[in-house]
C-alpha cells in the first residue's frame, strides 16, 4: 500500500467553456494537514468537491487508503469517512442543531418493537458528548437561526465528525470568522490532526497556512504548480508561486488631499431587533479624498452603521446628510441615486442575483437608465458590451464571461463582480464592507490599488473592515469602535497598531 490516504491522480474537471483542474496529481499522508492554495477560481473548491462527492471528475483516478474508487455522492463520501466543511454553508435554518447533524442518518428505534421513530433525546445526548470531547461545545437543541456564524461553523463540523470522518476537508473555514475566532479554529484543527486525523485546508491566509500547514499544494488556472514543505518555504515565495509575480504586502499611496465635506452623520443611533442600542450617539464626517476606516471587533455597531447610511436598516435617532442634504429617511433607490455605492458584508444575500448572469448583474443598479434601457426597453447589447469591458478591467474570471451564471463563479469573483459595479457606479461616497474578505492575495493588492484611486479622484470613502492590517495599510483617517461607539477618530499617521487595537478592546478610550 502506498503512503498516501488519498491519491488524486491526473484528475481533470470541465465546466463549459472552463477546465477548472487540469490534470492535477496530490497525495496527502495520513494525519497531516495539507493545504491548498490559488488565486480566485483557480480550482480549488472543485478539485475537493470531488473528494466530497459532489462532482465526479471528466478524466483521473481517485484512491482512498489505496484503494481506487468512484465517490457519487455525498453519502459516499462519507462512508469512506471523508467528510467536507463548505464555504458556503448547507444547513438547514429552521432546525436544531441535532436536526442538522443527524440529517440523512437518523438514528431509527422502534416504539413497542413496530412504529418507527426518531431518537432526538439519545441523538442530542451523543452530539452534546461529541462536542465536549472535541472542544466544540454547543447547545444541540438550539436552531440555526439563532447562532452565529462561527457557531453555524461548529455544527458543520460536528455533523462531519459525527458521520465519523477521519479526513477533513475545510474549504475557507477562517474567511467568516474573526481574528479570535480563526485562532480557535486553528488550534481545534491542529487537535484533529493531533488525533490521527487528516485535514485537508484551503485558504487565503498565508500565515494560517505557516501557522498549522505541514504540505502546501499551488493551484494556478487549474493547474498544480509545486506541492511546498511549509516549514522550509517563506510567505514570500508562497505567494509569487500562486499569483506568478511579486507580491507587494504595503499599498503605495501618495498623501491624501482632502476636498469638501461629503457624508456627515450626526448622533446617529441604531437598535437591533430586540431594541438593543447597537450604534449609540455616533458621529463622524467624511470628505472627498478621504478613506475613512471604522476599525473594531466583529458585531460591535460598525456594520450597522454602514446599513444606516445605505438605507438597509432604520435609523432610531439622529442625522444623516450626505452632500449637505438630508438622507436619513430616504429609500435605498434614492440614495443610490444621490450618490451612494455599497459593497456589502454578505455578498450572497445583499449582492448579487445567483441565477442572474453576469452581464445582469454587472448592470444590476443601472438597468433602468441610458444606455442600459430607453423608453422602459432594455438593451441587450448594451448590457454585454459593458459588462465584457468591466470583466476586462476588474479581472473577473469565469467561464463564460458577461453569459456566466453567477452562482457557478468562484467566492473571490463573485466579490469582485460586486466591487467592479458599485465602482462603475461613481458614486460620490463608497461604502465598503469587508471588500477582500475571501480574495486571493493578488487580488486584495489590486482592490486596495482601486479602493485608493478612487479616493485620488476626490471620492469620499467608508472603509469597514475586520482586518487590522488592512485598515491600517488603506485608512487615511480612523475611527475605532467599541460596543456601539466610536471610541478615537484620528488620522492614520497620529496611530499605532497597539494603540487601535487597545481602543478596540475598550481598554482605552478618550
Ligand atoms: N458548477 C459549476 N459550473 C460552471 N463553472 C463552475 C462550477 N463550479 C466552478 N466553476 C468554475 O470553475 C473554476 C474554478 O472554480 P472554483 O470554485 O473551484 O475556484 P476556487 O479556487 O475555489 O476559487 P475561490 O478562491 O474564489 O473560492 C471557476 O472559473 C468557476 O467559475
Ligand atoms: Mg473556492
Amino acid at each position: 500500500m502506498s503512503d498516501y490516504i488519498v491519491e488524486m491522480k491526473h484528475i481533470t474537471k470541465r465546466f463549459p467553456g472552463i477546465v477548472a483542474n487540469d490534470d492535477v496529481s496530490i497525495g496527502i499522508k495520513k494525519g497531516e494537514i495539507f493545504a491548498l492554495l490559488g488565486e480566485n477560481g483557480a480550482g480549488k473548491s472543485t478539485l475537493m468537491s470531488m473528494l466530497g462527492g459532489m462532482y465526479e471528475p471528466d478524466e483521473g483516478e481517485i484512491y482512498i487508503r489505496g484503494e481506487k474508487v468512484t465517490i457519487s455522492s455525498p453519502n459516499h463520501a462519507a462512508k469512506l469517512n471523508i467528510g467536507m466543511v463548505h464555504q458556503h454553508f448547507k444547513l438547514v435554518s429552521d432546525y436544531t442543531i441535532t436536526e442538522n447533524i443527524i440529517l440523512g442518518v437518523e438514528p431509527i428505534r422502534k416504539f413497542a418493537g413496530l412504529f418507527p421513530y426518531v431518537d432526538i433525546r439519545n441523538a442530542n445526548r451523543k452530539i452534546e458528548e461529541l462536542s465536549k470531547s472535541f472542544g466544540l461545545e454547543v447547545d444541540p437543541t438550539k436552531k440555526i437561526a439563532d447562532l452565529n456564524v462561527s457557531m453555524q461553523q461548529r455544527v458543520e463540523i460536528l455533523k462531519v465528525l459525527y458521520r465519523e470522518a477521519d479526513i477533513l476537508i475545510f474549504d475557507e473555514p477562517t474567511a467568516v470568522l474573526t481574528p479570535q475566532e480563526i485562532e480557535f479554529l486553528l488550534e481545534i484543527i491542529k487537535g484533529l490532526r493531533d488525533g490521527g486525523k487528516t485535514i485537508i485546508l484551503i485558504t487565503h491566509k498565508l500565515d494560517e497556512i505557516k501557522k498549522v500547514a505541514d504540505r502546501c499544494a499551488v493551484l494556478n488556472k487549474g493547474k498544480l504548480v509545486d506541492v511546498l514543505d511549509v516549514k522550509t518555504t517563506s510567505v514570500n515565495r508562497m505567494a509569487q508561486l500562486m499569483v506568478g509575480r511579486e507580491v507587494s504586502f504595503e499599498a503605495e499611496k501618495a498623501p491624501a488631499e482632502f476636498k469638501e465635506e461629503v457624508l456627515k452623520v450626526e448622533h446617529l443611533t441604531v437598535k437591533n431587533e430586540d431594541g438593543f442600542e447597537v450604534v449609540k450617539d455616533v458621529s463622524f464626517t467624511i470628505r472627498g479624498g478621504e478613506i475613512f476606516a471604522i476599525a473594531g471587533v466583529a458585531d460591535n455597531g460598525q456594520v450597522e452603521i454602514a446599513d444606516a447610511i445605505a438605507g438597509l436598516t432604520k435609523v432610531s435617532g439622529g442625522t444623516i446628510f450626505l452632500g449637505g442634504k438630508d438622507i436619513t429617511n430616504e429609500t435605498i433607490r434614492n440614495r443610490t441615486e444621490a450618490g451612494i455605492s455599497y459593497i456589502p458584508e454578505d455578498r450572497h444575500s445583499f449582492g448579487l442575483f445567483l441565477d442572474f448572469d453576469l452581464a445582469t448583474n454587472l448592470a444590476l443598479k443601472q438597468y433602468y437608465r441610458e444606455p442600459y434601457s430607453s423608453k422602459g426597453i432594455l438593451n441587450k447589447e448594451e448590457f454585454e458590451q459593458s459588462g465584457s469591458r468591466l470583466i476586462d478591467k476588474y479581472d473577473i474570471r469565469s467561464g463564460q464571461g458577461v453569459k456566466t451564471q453567477v452562482r457557478s463563479m468562484s467566492g473571490g469573483n463573485q466579490q469582485k463582480a460586486i466591487i467592479a459595479r458599485e465602482i462603475e457606479l461613481q458614486s460620490p461616497l463608497m461604502i465598503f464592507v469587508q471588500p477582500t474578505r475571501g480574495v486571493d492575495i493578488g487580488a486584495i493588492e489590486n482592490i486596495h490599488k482601486m479602493i485608493i484611486e478612487e479616493r485620488d479622484r476626490g471620492k469620499a470613502i467608508l472603509l469597514i473592515s475586520l482586518e487590522l492590517d488592512e485598515i491600517m495599510n488603506v485608512a487615511d483617517t480612523i475611527g475605532v469602535i467599541y460596543n456601539g461607539q466610536l471610541q478615537k477618530i484620528a488620522s492614520r499617521e497620529s496611530l499605532t497598531t497597539n494603540e487601535v487595537g487597545e481602543y478596540m478592546m475598550g481598554a482605552k478610550h478618550e
